[in-house]
């Protein structure tokens, strides 16, 4: 099996990262001393003590609490730069990161604020260590349409600024089908599209996101384990699937490392990738989920190294940029 350096030193990039997911709890508190903002824990210790996790909404409760403390344009940077800094030296060469806008928007924070923020971060990230990214904005599925429509009006003002859009929070009973119209104006303006899909939610969800949203990629995507047809048209199809394996254990759908359906869906033909989701949650960044595959599942060098090569080719990058980087 692989060493921890040389998983570490594949050359990857990163599709499934939240950057509100990288906020960790000494962060959370210098930003909430800074910004005067009350966090209903004592201590970092205290806010550490609580990433433990029943499901998906169990995380979100706490997660949407804590991204409080983001208040300011240079919060958001912050955040991110600390984010890269940690990926870069697990190999991270090239990001697609989401945001959550209305989680912000909707605490009086300008969507410009955030924007600038994050995109300031990863220009000094292209010029300094030579990482490539773009921004996905999400829709929080939970929230009404109505919404969504606001906030991709809003962005669609300066359109060039995203890479594409994207679908999370809450999974279940609220079905991509939802969104359809929101996705096709994003697509209408050029955008790319992923969206979440069989995290919790059904398989039924997944082929919705490809034949009503026409996504590129499924984040997540674990549960086309579970429906044979659906494993064949994304193998035959090639579509991307963004898995989280730590996060997928910390949100208990999985019930342990070992039992995840990481290599089934590879064995299935389908283009897998390995990313964090929010790695400050759920016990580790980037290279942290390879080294946790190896260890769980004895993903082999020659795998690893097809997943990171995965990563890179299923990415939105410039053939220019994938050829770099492979
Ligand atoms: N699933 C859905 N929504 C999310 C997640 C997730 O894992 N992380 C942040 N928002
Ligand atoms: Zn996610």
């Amino acid at each position: 099996l692989p060493s921890d350096e040389a998983l570490l030193s594949l050359p990857k990039a990163e599709l499934h990262l939240h950057i509100e997911g990288t906020l960790e709890p000494e962060l959370a508190f210098e930003l909430a001393d800074r910004n005067g903002v009350a966090l209903p824990y004592a201590s970092v210790e205290e806010l550490a003590a609580r990433y433990e996790f029943s499901d998906l909404q169990s995380f979100l409760d706490l997660y949407y609490a804590t991204m409080a403390v983001l208040r300011t344009e240079d919060d958001f940077a912050e955040l991110t730069r600390r984010y890269l800094r940690t990926a870069a030296e697990q190999g991270l060469r090239h990001v697609e990161l989401f945001f959550d806008p209305q989680a912000h928007v909707s605490r009086g924070v300008a969507l410009e604020a955030v924007v600038d923020g994050i995109s300031g971060a990863l220009a000094e990230a292209e010029r300094d260590l030579d990482i490539s990214s773009g921004i996905i904005l999400c829709f929080l599925r939970d929230q009404p349409v109505e919404s969504a429509d606001a906030v991709l009006s809003a962005a669609l003002t300066r359109p060039e600024r995203l890479l594409g859009v994207g679908l999370d929070s809450a999974e279940v009973g609220y079905p991509p089908e939802l969104f359809a119209g929101v996705f096709a104006r994003a697509k209408d303006a050029g955008l790319h599209t992923v969206a979440h899909a069989g995290e919790e939610g059904p398989p039924a969800y997944i082929r919705q996101a490809l034949d009503l949203l026409g996504v590129e990629r499924v984040d997540h995507g674990i549960r086309a384990a579970e429906d044979p047809q659906l494993l064949a048209r994304l193998a035959a199809e090639g579509v991307p699937l963004t898995v989280c394996p730590l996060s997928n254990v910390r949100l208990r759908t999985v019930p342990d490392l070992a039992d995840h359906p990481l290599l089934a869906l590879d064995a299935a033909g389908v283009r897998v990738t390995i990313n964090s989701d929010d790695p400050a949650y759920f016990g580790g960044y980037v290279g942290h989920n390879y080294l946790a595959v190896r260890d769980a599942l004895g993903v082999d060098a020659a795998t690893a190294e097809r997943f990171a090569r995965t990563s890179i080719d299923g990415s939105f990058a410039s053939d220019a940029r994938k050829a770099a980087l492979q």
